[in-house]
């Protein structure tokens, strides 16, 4: 795993923003994984921006997002379609038949559409660069504790932690989806890398469980401990209960020098 600990969460936006349009600037047909959460938005106002003032396009870009609640309309205003338009696809030149996201209704088997969304991911050439938040109980994704190492798209339930979590983002009167459509956590192994975003306080449990625990399904997150390039931004507060905090700075910042004298390589 690559740690690396920024003084604020913007600059955790920003960086995060520097990997997106390195990999959409060089490969022809990026692929990328996408998330929703708070954590991400400071991360798509950078695209955006980059995209208004930078040239960034996404026209060439296929995207799969990490989940989606079960049996929600994608013009419902808390479906993760309508996140995704308001916070990025409405405000960039992306082909928007181009993303994609784990949706199942209630006439539509989850198993079979979990199934067709692992095809259509390996269609385009499986995932380059996959966003990632992190829940507070360790959870990636939809994928809660328990959930298998090895599992692939489809239906979970949600916990009520993250049920409790995420009931802020409804409004008094709205119905609060209480199953999603996940990518598995073998389905996010599988990309070339994973990029996790963690800010505040709230996180620095479940950050520290992931980094320092044990591999565990009870907390998901720990399996990129298995990943060979997983790169983990997080912001002080996220990092708060790393006992090895100032290790990861200098090795930061050695690899930094390192990737200045041979360039950065990554391998999409
Ligand atoms: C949700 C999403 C995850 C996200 C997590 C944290 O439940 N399914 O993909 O990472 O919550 O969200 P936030 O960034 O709002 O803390």
């Amino acid at each position: 795993m690559q740690i690396i600990i920024f003084d604020n969460a913007e600059q955790v936006a920003e960086n995060a923003a520097q990997w997106v349009s390195e990999l959409i600037r060089n490969k022809d047909k990026p692929v990328l994984g996408l998330a929703t959460g708070s954590t991400p938005i400071s991360l798509y106002k950078q695209l955006v921006n980059k995209h208004k003032n930078e040239g960034l396009s996404f026209n060439h870009v296929s995207s799969f997002n990490l989940d989606e609640y079960h049996n929600i309309n994608a013009d419902n205003a808390q479906s993760y379609r309508s996140f995704m338009k308001d916070h990025l696809f409405d405000h960039v030149d992306i082909n928007q038949s181009n993303t994609y996201l784990p949706t199942c209704s209630n006439s539509q088997n989850p198993r079979e559409q979990g199934v067709s969304y692992e095809k259509k991911i390996q269609e385009l050439g499986g995932i380059d660069l996959q966003i990632l938040g992190i829940g507070a109980n360790g959870h990636i994704g939809f994928n809660e504790p328990t959930s298998s190492l090895a599992s692939r798209t489809r239906i979970k339930t949600l916990t009520q932690q993250t049920l409790t979590d995420n009931s802020r983002l409804f409004n008094e009167g709205e119905e609060q989806p209480t199953m999603a459509m996940t990518m598995g956590i073998a389905t996010i192994m599988d990309a070339r890398y994973v990029l996790l975003m963690a800010t505040g306080k709230n996180k620095a449990k479940a950050v520290n469980d992931m980094i320092t625990g044990a591999l565990s399904a009870m907390c998901p997150a720990s399996a990129l401990q298995m990943h060979e390039n997983a790169v983990i931004l997080l912001d002080k507060e996220a990092a708060s209960d790393l006992a090895d905090h100032q290790y990861y700075q200098w090795a930061d910042q050695q690899h930094r020098k390192i990737n200045e004298t041979y360039g950065f390589y990554h391998n999409y």
